[in-house]
């Protein structure tokens, strides 16, 4: 018999105008759409096109015109400065009105860039929507990266204004925001007009006169802006993710595709209702921030939660059930690795017996594979539905899920169930030809993406070519390898690029370019907290003959530097060459493997196997690859 699963599914692959035309019923539109799948530029995919509406309308004041303007639309729960603050729809839009005409009065207009640099404080998600309420374009940066890279994304966005505030708060460290924002706009060649600053009471930051605005004050003199209509393949935002080069894409979101999309997946996915507590324990910097902390839970009319805490440290390893019981969370979304951190510090979940959780019901989990021990620890513990989910930055949803709203099928440890509703999922060998269910290959979707994935990359359509639909015609390439397996389950296994993963981050594996340093390889290592962390082996110039340990120090340094302290780079080892194929290729799944104390076999490409003893040595002085296989 046909499950409502395998009913959505069929519809939304073989007639998508019908599947997501109805699905766009369920919002509000100025004008509807002339096309619901636009395929006049293939692979350039439009979905909704001629249609025109407004995001932060559809956020925002569209519950208030339907009878939730006394609802919470968020609650900003903030261990780390003892704070919880509660929004209802009409106060969330009176401040979004208010700050888009803040904007606005500062020259800003439809299409018009605002770079958002903020902590998870609610002006990061006001400003965000007051971006979609002019029809704007934001583009948030993750707190953790530091000034290079944002000075990258400054470049590439060329922001009109910045939206920054003073300061983060890490557990009990508090982070000056500003100064690196100010390194950043030195650094960039690109200048922004105008940066408007939250001054947070525990760090003051110095402001650039002519150039810096004080939050308060621009709020305290704004006309409050109504919504713009805006065309539905109009860009919503732009966020940058780790691309294999070094240099971040800019990963584009459409308005009316994302709305539509999102919006579904509340109901079909997620199971949750307008009214409902929803909370995405993430970061408004990651895509699940963007995606779940913002936008999906608002156009649904849920109350959203906007947590400015750690799984563990704020104050402690009960944090999160004391968030689920005080604010009645239905449904909770997080990466495996905060649970991870949570186990470890509370293996028996003592401190879950503290607190009702009688509300709760299911938990998601994303960003990384759950691996099988956290599964069990979590449905043992909370005795709710534990479902992994599989998407990437650039899908803006979940490519594979269990569709609690549409049918719940039994868990497969490893797994992210099926393929969602909308994606064409495939397992391909090189030649872009199917391979058996359970064998191994690249997963790739056939066009066209469903609505709320990208549309290409910002002001680089042949890098969107180049990235994404190259390799396989006719494909959209996730760069994931995996398998399918007799059931449909689908099996995510690991990254095709340079790519790695660390808690749940996206990280590219750049090459510090320190003098002393000829080359070196970063590669991802099992790490039992974060999933993977990286390790760098750097080969040193001729001739140098400086401390190596000195040498290691300043590239851990320079990475935090460029990079972030996100990248959570700690540990390097100087190598005397490093394995290679004949033709010069590092053989980095090679390394990887005798880091993880994997089996491996020497490629029959390699230039010279003894290399790889060498590399065992080196990985055993620094703790790694105990077993030599
Ligand atoms: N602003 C400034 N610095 C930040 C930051 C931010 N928004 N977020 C993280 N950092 C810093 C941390 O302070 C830390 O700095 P340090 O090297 O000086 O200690 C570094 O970046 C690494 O941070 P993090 O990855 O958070 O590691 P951690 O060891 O501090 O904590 C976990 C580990 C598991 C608790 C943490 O990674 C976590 O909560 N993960 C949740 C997963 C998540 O949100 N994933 C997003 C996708 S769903
Ligand atoms: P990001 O773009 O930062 O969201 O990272 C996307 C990448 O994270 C994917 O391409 C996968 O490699 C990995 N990923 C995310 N979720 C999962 C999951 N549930 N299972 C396995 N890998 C995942």
């Amino acid at each position: 018999m046909t499950t409502p699963y395998e009913a959505a599914y069929q519809q939304s692959i073989q007639d998508p105008d019908s599947f997501w035309g109805a699905a766009a019923e369920d919002c509000h539109w100025y004008k509807k759409w002339d096309q619901v799948l636009d395929d006049s530029g293939k692979p350039f995919y439009r979905w909704f096109s001629g249609g025109e509406l407004n995001t932060c309308y559809n956020a925002v004041d569209y519950h208030i015109d339907n009878g939730r303007g006394e609802q919470d639309a968020i609650i900003y729960d903030s261990p780390v400065t003892d704070t919880i603050k509660k929004y209802t729809y009409i106060q969330l839009r009176d401040e979004v009105a208010g700050f888009a005409g803040a904007l606005a009065a500062q020259g800003v207009i439809k299409g018009d860039r605002v770079l958002i640099y903020m902590p998870m404080i609610p002006e990061a998600v006001i400003a965000m929507l007051a971006c979609a309420r002019l029809g704007a374009v934001h583009s948030v940066v993750f707190g953790g990266f530091a000034a290079n890279e944002l000075a990258v994304r400054i470049n590439d966005a060329k922001p009109k204004v910045i939206v920054s505030a003073s300061c983060g708060i890490e557990v009990a460290r508090v982070i000056a925001y500003k100064p690196l924002l100010d390194k950043a706009i030195e650094m960039a060649d690109f200048k922004p007009e105008r940066c408007i600053i939250k001054q947070r009471p525990m760090e003051a930051a110095a402001m650039a006169d002519g150039r810096d605005l004080d939050w308060d004050a621009v709020m305290a003199a704004a006309q409050p802006h109504d919504c713009v209509p805006v065309a539905a393949t109009d860009p919503l935002y732009i966020l940058y993710t780790s691309g294999t080069t070094g240099v971040p894409k800019g990963v584009v979101r459409d308005n009316g595709g994302h709305l539509v999309a999102l919006k579904w997946s509340m109901g079909n996915i997620y199971n949750i209702d307008a009214g409902d507590v929803y909370w995405a324990a993430s970061d408004v910097g990651w895509v699940v921030g963007h995606s779940y902390i913002v936008y999906a839970p608002l156009f649904k009319g849920c109350t959203t939660i906007l947590f400015e805490g750690k799984p563990v440290g704020t104050p402690d390893a009960g944090a999160f059930w004391r968030v689920i019981s005080e604010h009645k969370v239905k449904v909770m979304f997080t990466a495996p690795t905060a649970f991870r951190a949570i186990k470890r510090e509370d293996p028996r979940a003592e401190l879950m017996k503290n607190y009702d959780l009688s509300n709760f019901k299911a938990l998601f989990l994303a960003g990384e594979r759950t691996d099988p021990d956290t599964l069990k620890w979590a449905e043992n513990s909370l005795k709710v539905p534990v479902i992994d989910h599989w998407w990437q930055t650039e899908t803006g949803w979940a490519i594979a899920a269990n569709c609690l709203g549409i049918h719940h099928y039994p868990v497969k440890e490893g797994s992210p169930t099926k393929a969602a509703p909308g994606w064409s999922l495939q397992v391909v060998d090189e030649n872009t030809n199917p391979v058996k269910p359970g064998d191994i290959g690249a997963l790739v979707v056939k066009l066209p993406l469903p609505p709320g994935s990208l549309p290409t990359l910002w002001n680089n359509d042949q890098g969107f070519l180049d990235a994404y639909m190259e390799e396989f015609p006719g494909y959209y390439k996730t760069a994931d390898a995996g398998f399918i397996d007799e059931d449909g389950y689908v099996f995510v296994m690991s990254r095709t690029d340079d790519i790695i993963n660390v808690a749940g981050h996206r990280l590219s594996t750049g090459v510090a370019d320190h003098p002393d340093v000829a080359e070196c390889a970063v590669l991802g290592v099992d790490d039992q907290l974060k999933g993977q962390v990286p390790i760098g082996f750097l080969v040193l110039n001729a001739g140098v003959e400086r401390e190596p340990a000195d040498i290691i120090k300043e590239v851990i340094q320079m990475v935090r530097d460029r990079i972030g302290p996100v990248a959570s780079f700690r540990t390097a080892t100087v190598v005397k060459r490093l394995p290679k194929t004949r033709s010069g290729k590092i053989l980095r799944g090679t390394i990887q493997k005798i880091a993880d104390n994997k089996p491996y076999k020497a490629p029959a490409t390699i230039e010279d196997p003894l290399v790889l003893d060498e590399m065992q040595e080196a990985l055993n002085k620094i703790g790694y690859a105990k077993a030599k296989t």
